[in-house]
């Protein structure tokens, strides 16, 4: 609930009052009570109208994170609790918005969190302002110089761990945007102390802070050197001098008596001299001696005194805390160097001013008369500007301006600087003084000058009105400051407010071969030495307060008070003595009584009439009109009572915070009610809402089941319709269907009726045709027959009648030639008929012949063409004249043979005239030629021995197959013959097996049929015939028996006996055989066997 929460007034769940300002009753108690209220409930920020009052709550709250960044960003001043962002908000959007320079004052006693706030503030500007990488460097180098500047400007003190031992004011610039350009850091040095033996670092128990890492912080602030820009060599010259003056603050001094019997001071150890020495590259003897002497220079006269040890002491002590000092000034400048706007544009600044609140100690000295005079003068800005802005506001506002009746210290002020009675010239002028100056000659003269003044107070002064006041020593005096009487011890003035160096200090520094050191003291340069004394401290704080004041008036404040709740430096408590000290000093009562001296209270009229709206039933829950007379009803309607409030322009004033509690009240209370109004509404609504919600799905789901149901019916009643439907449409289909049936059926019954008719008709037609036809026929016929017998008898009628004709022409022409052969008998010769007969004939055989001529067929002799006979007479002339032409070109044909074709023709001729017709073998020959010597044998060399055997021509010369005569099995012989002889011969070896000479042969046998069987008879009873008849097969059986025929014929005269039979006999040795041929035997394929059946049968199967 409390993250939820959204705050719109500071008022709202307030601990105590979140400003002070509307403290009712107001004093000092309350006053405190609030504070401590606050702070325990860790408020430790309260405002007082615009001022910040800030308690140090000495533990880290979670009050800076960045959401609190964004929660303060851009939000109005009083709208949410009191925060130290708050006021940087205001401060930076006025600078930006309004162009206005901002100056936020930071105060408050050491340890009270000056440092802490103005951090607080440049880091929520930082967080607020533009982005982008050049803003951010920037940002990042302003940030970092605040570690650098702690580390050589801080110090552990008994009041504060880290407490800032100068001054610090900057310039934090920024462009037109509200970005960030650059700053300036002024410093004002007041607190180093001169006791520099409380600060020896190196002794490390006085150096230890709880809680902190020195290592740490020394790689914090080296990185923080480098990011706002220190080169290494700088950052190492820096450390350098830092250890210088801290070993300075080891050297010691021993008194030695001299011969005049003054004391002399002598360094005790010289190795720390030595040590630093080298840190800073000067001549250990130069130093040495600055220890020792002391030259004064006046009018060309220079005297050397020697130093006794407490002026060596002071002349160390001096010199380390100038060294210190005026390195930490360089560091500043380094670091503004750094910092400083690159550009040259109109700049809109915001002043960050951490100066060291009022101090009231026990003891106080020149430093607190400094610092209070510095806070004297800050209050007097406060006052001038604080009541200047109230009286602005009001005049801006229209509002009556009553006086507010409030201390002005310009008069203390006054008291201090005053130039020519101020106490701070008063110091000057005992500073410089001719003569011996002390502490009490200065008490005296301000006893003097000042004892009138009603601030200053003095047991010496000249009224005495303080002679009985024990509370006031001799040696002091009392300065009723503004917030408080201080009472300041007077010795160490002098000295404070000279601040000598000695010169031989400086130009001892001026030799260091150290750079930094060296640039350090230019007033040791011999070449310029000045005689003119600088500036006393006091001239120069007063210089410098004067420029601060100054630039602090353009600028419109914003004022953080710091307060120290406990000396403890512990969280938790809240010391209330202390507290109520600083609440006095710091003026906080007074400034709540001059923020109330006019009106405590004052508000825009828009967030006013906001919060109060609903007191008002007018303004409740909208005012229409403008928020002043809203307001006014409002107030009019509470009946507020006139003199407690006014209007402003813009704003309503009250004055009276009873009457802004009152109000406060009356809202808390409206506002009850109104929670429970608003509860009330709201679970109206909400049941309302959950009613119409439920309504509105039980409205969706009845729609859903209904429109479910619906469908559901709907798909039944479709489906039902669909059925119904189809039953229909069935119904009506099949009735069509029946009806396109039936009107088909009819369609064809008319067909068929009509092709019946047709068909009838056509067919009685037909008939009707036919027999048309064949009436027509008959008619044609009977015409015919008619026509035909018509014809015929016409015909035969003609035919008589040429008969008739022609008998009578013949007649005629037979009475004619009988007439002319009776009348022309006496001319004629009784053969003139015979004549003529002959030569008709010879006329007719005369055109047969030329004919003849032209229709002769070709020469070969195979040509059977002939032309046809013209007259019948000439038949035998015809077929004689044929033969003749046939024979002739036979012959023509015969004469073109050679010799040798002669012979073969004639053999041809011979075989024809012994086989035709006779042998079925025969027809297949005719084509064969004659070839005889089948076998070459004059060329084969194997026959070599057969041929050289013998000695006649051969004629033929081919293997046959000789029929065993035993068994009818064929052996392969060579059959040769010539002119006498018959000679077998073994094919292999050529080996003559049998001769027969030709003589002896007698007949030859062979079947009718288509084989190649012969066989050879032998004259009986002779040499050959031993053995009996021969039985051959060849393939040229036709040539080999023509052959044999003529060879015999022409050798033995005698016609060889060729017999022709299926059935012959031969003589095989004793044995007369049938040999027989079977025609039709397939059984071999179609080759003949031959098979000796049995004594006296071989049979040869003919295929
Ligand atoms: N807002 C804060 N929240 C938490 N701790 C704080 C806050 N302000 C101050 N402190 C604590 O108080 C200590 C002292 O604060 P700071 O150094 O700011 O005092 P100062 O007023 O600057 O003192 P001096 O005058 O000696 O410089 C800080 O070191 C820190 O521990
Ligand atoms: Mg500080």
């Amino acid at each position: 609930m409390a993250k939820m929460e959204v705050k719109t007034s500071l008022l709202d769940n307030m601990i105590g009052v979140g400003d002070m300002v509307l403290l009712e009753p107001l004093n000092e108690e309350t006053f405190i009570n609030n504070l401590k209220k606050r702070f325990d409930h860790s408020e430790i920020y309260t405002y007082i109208g615009s001022v910040v009052i800030s308690v140090n709550p000495y533990r880290s709250l979670p009050i800076y994170s960045p959401e609190k960044v964004e929660e303060y960003r851009n939000r109005n001043f009083y709208e949410l609790s009191p925060h130290i962002f708050a006021l940087s908000d205001e401060a930076y959007r006025s600078l930006r918005d309004q162009d206005k320079d901002q100056c936020i004052l930071i105060t408050g006693e050491s340890g009270a969190g000056k440092t802490e706030a103005s951090k607080l503030v440049m880091s929520y500007v930082a967080a607020v302002c533009g982005k982008g990488a050049e803003v951010n460097q920037v940002k990042e180098q302003l940030l970092q110089s605040n570690p650098v500047l702690e580390a050589f400007g801080n110090a552990k003190t008994v009041r504060n761990d880290n407490s800032s031992r100068f001054g610090k004011y900057m310039d934090i610039e920024f462009d037109f945007k509200g970005d960030p350009l650059g700053g300036v850091i002024s410093n004002y040095k007041l607190k180093l102390e001169r006791d520099f033996s409380r600060y020896n670092y190196l002794s490390l128990d006085s150096a230890k802070v709880n809680g902190v890492d020195d290592a740490a912080n020394f790689r914090t602030v080296r990185n923080a050197m480098q990011i706002v820009g220190f080169m290494d060599h700088e950052a190492e010259s820096v450390l350098a001098v830092v250890a210088a003056v801290l070993k300075l603050g080891n050297i010691e001094f021993k008194p030695e008596s001299r011969v005049n019997g003054l004391d002399e001071s002598k360094i005790k150890d010289k190795n720390e001299l030595k040590e630093i020495c080298e840190l800073t590259g000067i001549d250990q003897s130069v130093l040495e001696r600055a220890f020792s002497f002391r030259t004064v220079e006046a009018k060309q006269e220079k005297v050397s005194t020697t130093l006794n040890v407490a002026q060596a002491y002071y002349a160390r002590d001096a010199l380390a805390k100038n060294l210190y000092s005026r390195l930490f000034s360089w560091l500043v400048n380094r670091i503004n160097e750094s910092i400083k706007a690159q550009t040259k544009v109109r700049k809109k600044v915001m002043g960050v001013l951490d100066i060291y609140g009022f101090e009231i100690f026990e003891d106080n000295s020149f430093e607190q008369f400094i610092i209070n005079y510095c806070n004297e003068k800050l209050q007097q800005i406060f006052i001038e500007l604080t009541l200047k802005e109230e009286q602005e506001e009001y005049i801006r506002e229209d509002i009556e301006w009553t006086h507010i009746d409030y201390f002005n210290n310009a008069i203390i002020c006054d008291l201090i600087e005053n130039n020519t009675n101020g106490i701070l010239a008063m110091l000057d002028e005992e500073c410089l003084r001719p003569g011996t100056v002390t502490d009490e000659t200065f008490l005296e003269k301000l006893n003097q000058v000042c004892a009138t003044h009603q601030h200053f107070e003095s047991r010496m002064s000249k009224c005495s009105r303080f002679l009985n006041d024990t509370s006031l020593p001799h040696s002091c005096f009392r300065i009723q400051h503004y917030a408080g009487k201080v009472l300041y011890q007077v010795e160490g003035f002098v000295d404070k407010n000279n601040d000598l160096l000695y010169r031989d200090l400086s130009q001892a520094m001026w030799k260091a071969s150290h750079t930094l050191i060296k640039s350090l003291f230019p007033e040791g340069n011999p070449a310029k030495i000045n005689l003119k004394r600088p500036p006393t401290a006091g001239s120069q704080f007063k210089a410098s307060v004067a420029t601060l004041m100054k630039n602090l008036q353009t600028k419109n404040p914003n004022y953080i008070r710091c307060i120290k709740p406990n000396d403890k430096k512990a969280a938790h408590i809240f010391n209330e003595a202390l507290v109520c000290h600083q609440i006095r000093y710091l003026g906080l009562l007074e400034n709540v009584r001059v923020r109330r001296a006019g009106y405590a209270f004052r508000q825009a009229y828009e967030p006013c009439l906001e919060r109060y709206k609903m007191l008002c039933k007018q303004t409740w829950p909208h005012w229409k009109g403008p928020a002043r007379s809203g307001v006014e009803v409002l107030f009019n309607e509470l009946e507020i009572p006139v003199e407690e409030y006014s209007f402003g322009r813009s704003k309503i004033f009250i004055r009276n915070p009873r009457t802004l509690f009152k109000l406060e009240d009356l809202r808390k209370q409206r506002l009850e009610d109104l929670a429970t109004l608003i509860q009330k509404i709201y679970r109206g609504w909400k049941c309302r809402t959950h009613f119409l919600l439920m309504k509105k799905s039980q409205i969706v789901i009845a729609a859903w089941f209904r429109r479910f149901a619906q469908q559901k019916r709907y798909q039944q009643t479709k489906s039902s319709a669909l059925v119904i439907q189809s039953y229909i449409r069935g119904w009506k289909a099949r009735k069509i269907l029946r009806e396109l049936k039936h009107q088909k059926r009819c369609k064809e019954a008319v067909t068929t009726i009509a092709a019946y008719w047709h068909g009838t008709q056509a067919r009685r037609e037909l008939r009707r045709l036919k027999e048309e036809a064949r009436n027509k026929h008959a008619i044609a016929v009977i015409w015919a027959y008619w026509l035909g017998s018509k014809a015929r008898r016409e015909l035969k009628r003609l035919k008589e009648e040429a008969r008739r004709k022609h008998a009578v022409a013949v007649i005629w022409a037979y009475w004619l030639g009988l007439k002319v052969r009776r009348e022309y008998r006496k001319f004629f010769r009784a053969n003139a008929g015979k004549k003529i007969y002959e030569f008709t004939l010879q006329r007719i055989v005369q055109k047969y012949f030329l004919e003849m001529k032209n229709k002769m067929p070709s020469l070969s002799p195979i040509d059977k063409n002939w032309p046809s006979r013209p007259y019948l007479f000439l038949d035998p002339t015809h077929k004689e004249l044929k033969r003749i032409f046939h024979l002739w070109r036979c012959k023509k044909y015969r004469d073109q043979f050679t010799d040798q074709q002669k012979l073969i023709y004639e053999e041809k001729l011979e075989a024809s005239e012994l086989f035709k017709d006779k042998k079925a073998l025969y027809p297949s020959s005719v084509g064969q030629p004659f070839q005889g010597a089948y076998l070459e044998i004059n060329k084969n060399p194997k026959y070599k021995k057969l041929k050289d055997a013998i000695e006649e021509k051969i004629i033929i010369a081919e293997v046959v197959n000789k029929i065993n005569r035993a068994n009818g099995k064929s052996t392969s012989r060579i059959f040769l013959l010539t002119n006498n002889n018959l000679l077998l011969a073994d094919q292999k070896s050529g080996q003559i097996k049998s001769e027969v000479p030709l003589v002896d042969v007698t007949k030859v046998s062979m079947s009718s049929q288509n084989d190649g069987f012969f066989a050879v008879h032998l004259k009986e009873g002779s040499e050959a015939a031993s053995k009996g008849d021969f039985l051959f097969s060849s393939d040229h059986l036709i040539e080999m028996a023509t052959k044999l025929y003529r060879t015999t014929l022409s050798q033995t005269k005698q016609k060889l006996n060729i017999e022709i039979s299926d059935e012959f006999l031969v003589q095989f040795r004793q044995d007369k055989v049938c040999v027989k041929f079977i025609q039709g035997n397939q059984k071999n394929g179609s080759v003949p066997t031959c098979k000796r059946k049995n004594n006296r049968l071989l049979e040869v199967a003919v295929p």
